[in-house]
Parts: C-alpha cells; structure tokens; sequence
C-alpha cells in the first residue's frame, strides 16, 4: 500500500485564491439574482444614502467656496439630479426585470400566430421569480409541442386505418355483396315466369326489393370509395361527387377547375376528395344552401381547393343544431387530412353570410408526394 503524503499547506497570500478573485462578481451576480422587491428597495436606499452622502459634500464645499451663491438654484439642481438619477435607476432595475414578462407576451402572441418554434429567453437580470415562470412556460410548450405531433401522428395513422377500411368495404360491398344480389335478380326473374300466381308475385316483390338493396349496396360503395378517384382522377370524382349531391339536395352545386387537368399524385388526390366530400357532406347537413360552388386552381405555387355555399353560416361557438346530430369531426378530420400532405386548411364563415372551406397544397408536396392510396 502506498501512502500519500499530506499536501503542503499553501502560504494564504502567495498565490491569489480563484475564489477570492470571483468575490466581487459573486456579489453582483447576487445581486441581479435577488428578487424585484428587494432590488428596488437596495437601489432605493443607496439613492438616498448617496444622495444624502454627496448632497451634504457638495452643499459643505459649495457654501465653503462661495456662500453667497448658494440659493435656490443649487438646491433646485440636487432635486433635479436627485429625481432623475432616482428615475433612471428605477427605470434600469425594473425594466430588466420585467423583461421575462415582455418575452412572454412575445412568445404568447406567436402561438396565437400558430407559431410553436419560439421560446422564451429567462435573461440574467430577470427577477428570479419571473425566470423561473419562464422556465415553467418553456417547458410546458415543449410537452404541448410533443403532445400535438403524438396526437397528429394519431390522427393520421387512423386516417390512413380508416381508408384501409373503407377501400377494403367497399371492395366487399362492390364484389361480394352486388354480385349476390345480381344472381339473385337473375333467379328472381326466372321465378317471376312461374305458372304458379303467388310464386310470381311474391317474386316480383322480392325482385323489386332486391333492386333497393342493390341500389344501396352500390350507392354505400360508391361514397366509401368512388372508383372514379382510382381510375379517373380527383376532377372527374369530383364532378360526379357534385353531380350526386346536387341530385340528393336540389340544387345546382358548380365544379369549376383552373389550370391542367392531368392526374396529382394517388395521396393528394384522395386527400383533396375527402375534404371536399365532407365540406358538401356539411353542406347538405348544415347550410340551407341554395347553390355550391366547388373550385380548384392548380397555380405555379400549388393547388388549391375551395367548397363554398350561400347557406346560413355558421358562429364558432354555437353548438351543433338539433336534428344535424354529428361527432363534430368532421372540419378536425379535414384539417388533418390537409396537413397530412403538407397542406393547410382555412374556413370562412359568417352567420348567415355562407361558408367557405379552402384547402391549399403548396407545389412540392403535389409533385412529390406519391404512394398508392391506401
Ligand atoms: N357549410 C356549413 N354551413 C353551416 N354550418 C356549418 C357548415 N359546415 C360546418 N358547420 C357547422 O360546424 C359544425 C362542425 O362541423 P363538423 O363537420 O366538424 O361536425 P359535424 O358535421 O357536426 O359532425 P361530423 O362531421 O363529425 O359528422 C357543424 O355542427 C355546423 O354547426
Ligand atoms: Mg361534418
């Protein structure tokens, strides 16, 4: 075992301690740490001490120097100097002090802009309290930020779950379904030939009914999955989309496109056609409209899409009307959609002044974004 020997005691003043050369900057850094109260009331009282200090001195000298001077001049330029070295320092200490505050209102203000990047600066002269609000605020943005990428990376793997599954029905509906019926319509027409009177009748009944249920079945395929959309495109789909609601509601509802007509890609296009099936979807359930317009621009930036009505509007904070029962997720399910491709979604509305859903789609992700739809 090797034993260490004692350090040598160092001599206390040879070489100067780090710590010692610190000591002044530690009381300042204390100082600016302290809280608001009581640096206004230390700056305040070595105001006063200072001025009574100096004020005495130069009162002393100036009356030594020359008694006759000394009137209502010199004591209006020590008030003077007095309230404004007061107001300076005051104003110094308070503003840095309050500066966590102004951020704050920065950053708030900001998030009212949707911007959720920015974020607080506590600053090294903040009032400790305020810092630590700051910290607290900065923090609570963070999980906000997380919390609402988890929630949209949800949001669209349901999409995308939901799309599986209406693809996968309507397939069902379309293959299985109709073609069970249709074979039934055949048997149901040979049997409406029987001799026999009550088989024939009950079989045209049955034959009417079965065109009903084949007209629903293809009806249902077609709003869960048009195949317009997978072997036509976004602007015959929707042309066929407006041409099914207009008939449903009676009213004429107008399908105008700007720029070429060649095909987006297979996600944009499905993302563009459920916004809009649900914007008509509100329409017929909601509006009261007399007339809809559905437009889409393909400009050099991107493309847009608009669904608008002269219907009743609608106020924010109303809730959904009786006899229009819905989950209320469908405009949700529509900002999702949009952000899914990189788009953004606005809504215009004003109580009795119609409705507008606009959808932008800037050009890179109209370009790029590819993939099968699901
Ligand atoms: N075109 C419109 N005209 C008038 N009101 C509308 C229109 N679109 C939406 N609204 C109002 O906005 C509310 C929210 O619409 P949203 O699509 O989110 O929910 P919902 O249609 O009630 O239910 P869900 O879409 O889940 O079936 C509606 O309940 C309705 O009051
Ligand atoms: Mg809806």
């Amino acid at each position: 075992m090797v034993e260490r020997a004692a350090p040598e005691p160092r001599a206390a003043s040879a070489v100067p301690s780090p710590a010692r050369e610190r000591a002044p900057r530690r009381v300042v850094w204390t100082f600016l740490r302290i809280p608001l109260l009581y640096k206004v009331l230390i700056a305040n009282v070595a105001i006063v001490v200072l001025g009574a200090v100096v004020g005495t001195w130069l009162t002393a000298t100036t009356v030594r120097a020359s008694p006759d001077d000394f009137g209502l001049l010199t004591i209006g330029g020590f008030v003077v100097l007095g309230v404004v070295l007061s107001l300076v320092v005051n104003y110094v200490v308070l503003r840095a002090a309050f500066q966590p505050l102004h951020e704050l209102e920065d950053v708030a203000a900001s998030i009212r802009q949707n911007d959720y990047s920015r974020r607080a600066e506590p600053g090294i002269f903040g009032d400790p309290r305020l810092s630590s609000l700051v910290s607290t605020f900065n923090a609570t943005l963070d999980a906000l930020v997380r919390d609402r990428s988890e929630l949209r990376h949800l949001a669209s793997q349901v999409i995308r779950a939901q799309e599986q599954e209406r693809q996968r029905v309507a397939r069902e509906l379309h293959d299985d379904t109709a073609q069970v019926l249709f074979a039934q319509l055949l048997q149901l027409a040979a049997l409406k030939r029987s001799p026999v009177e009550d088989v024939a009748r009950t079989a045209t009944d049955f034959e009417e009914m079965t065109v009903e249920a084949l007209e629903s079945v293809r009806r249902l395929a077609l709003e869960l999955r048009p195949p317009a959309l997978d072997d036509l495109g976004l602007f015959a789909a929707l042309e066929g989309l407006a041409q099914r609601f207009g008939d449903q509601l009676g009213i004429p509802v107008e399908v105008h496109v700007r720029g070429p007509r060649t095909r987006l890609s297979a996600e944009v296009e499905l993302v563009l056609y459920r916004i809009a099936q649900e914007a008509m979807t509100n329409v017929a359930k909601h509006a009261r409209a007399t007339r809809a317009v559905i437009d889409i621009d393909r400009a050099a930036d991107g493309l847009s899409l608009s669904v608008r009505d002269d219907g009743r509007g609608f106020n924010e904070s109303e809730p959904s009307k009786p006899g229009a029962p819905g989950l209320g997720l469908g405009i949700f399910g529509m900002n999702e959609r949009a952000a899914l491709v990189g788009g953004t979604l606005h809504i215009w509305h004003r109580s009795g002044g119609g409705t507008e859903v606009f959808v932008f789609i800037p050009i890179d992700a109209v370009n790029t974004i590819g993939g099968t739809p699901q």
